[in-house]
C-alpha cells in the first residue's frame, strides 16, 4: 500500500501491519516517553503510562525500513533500559547519540533538565554520510503550542537532510501535531505519519496542508 504525503489518524501498530516491508527510507519519531507526561496547563499524552506498544512498534518500524537505513528515536532518559532492549529486540544497532540542547529548564528538580535526547539508530549495514552533522542540535523552545511535546522543526530538518535520501519518504508513527513531518516537508521529501489523537492528527494535517501556521 502506499500512503506518499498522507497522516493517518489511529494506532501505529496496526497502521504500519498494513504497510510493505522495506518501504521506508528514514524514521524519524518522537515516541511516549513513558513517563505519564502532563504538561503545566494540564495535558497528556496518549500511551505515555504503559509500554505495551513499545515493543511491537518498534519491530514494524524495523520491517518497513528499507535495508541499510536510519531511525532515529527521541526516548525518555529514565526509560532508557525499556527503550533500548525495544529497539535490540528488532534488530537495531546504535550508531550515534544526539543531544538537543536547550536554553531553557524544561523541568528542575535535581538538575535543571536543559536537554531531550534521541537514539541514532540503523538497519542493516548503513553507510556514513558523507558530511556527517554534529551529535549537539540546537532546540528553540516552540512554546507547545500545537502539542504539549512539541519538537521545534529546526532542530528536526538537518536529520532529514542527512539521512533521509533525495525523494525519500520519511516515517513518522508518533506524527503528534506533525513537526517531524513537516520537516521532511521542508526538506522535500515525501512523508507518512500515524497519530492516535484526533486532535493532533487534525492539528497535523492542517499543519501539512498549510491550514496552521508552521511554528518554530
Ligand atoms: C511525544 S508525542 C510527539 C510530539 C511530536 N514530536 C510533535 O512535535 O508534535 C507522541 C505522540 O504519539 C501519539 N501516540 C501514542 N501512542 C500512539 C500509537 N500507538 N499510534 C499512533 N500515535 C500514538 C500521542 O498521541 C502523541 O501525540
Amino acid at each position: 500500500m502506499t500512503h506518499d504525503n498522507t497522516i493517518i489518524h489511529g494506532d501505529c501498530v496496526t497502521g504500519m501491519r498494513n504497510l510493505a516491508p522495506a518501504s521506508v527510507d528514514f524514521v524519524l519519531t518522537d515516541p511516549p516517553y513513558l513517563v505519564d507526561y502532563q504538561s503545566r496547563d494540564g495535558r497528556k499524552v496518549a500511551n505515555d503510562r504503559n509500554d505495551e506498544w513499545l515493543r511491537p512498534a518498534f519491530s514494524q518500524i524495523y520491517r518497513v525500513m528499507k535495508p541499510a537505513s536510519f531511525c532515529v528515536s527521541f526516548y525518555g532518559w529514565n526509560r532508557v533500559h525499556l527503550f533500548m532492549a525495544a529497539w535490540r529486540a528488532a534488530g537495531f544497532r546504535a550508531v550515534g547519540h544526539i543531544v538537543f540542547r536547550k536554553r531553557y529548564a524544561s523541568s528542575t528538580r535535581f538538575l535543571r533538565a536543559e536537554h531531550e535526547v534521541a537514539y541514532l539508530l540503523a538497519k542493516g549495514d548503513v553507510t556514513p554520510p558523507a558530511r556527517p552533522i554534529p551529535d549537539v542540535i540546537e532546540f528553540r523552545y516552540t512554546g507547545n503550542k500545537l502539542h504539549p511535546t512539541q519538537k521545534p522543526v529546526a532542530a528536526l530538518a538537518p536529520l532529514v537532510s542527512v539521512f533521509c535520501p533525495q525523494h525519500g519518504i520519511v516515517l513518522d508513527p508518533f506524527a503528534g501535531s506533525g513537526s517531524s513531518l513537516v520537516a521532511a516537508q521542508q526538506q522535500g521529501r515525501r512523508f507518512l505519519g500515524f497519530e492516535i489523537d484526533a486532535e493532533h492528527h487534525r492539528t497535523a494535517t492542517a499543519r501539512l496542508t498549510g491550514g496552521v501556521a508552521v511554528a518554530a
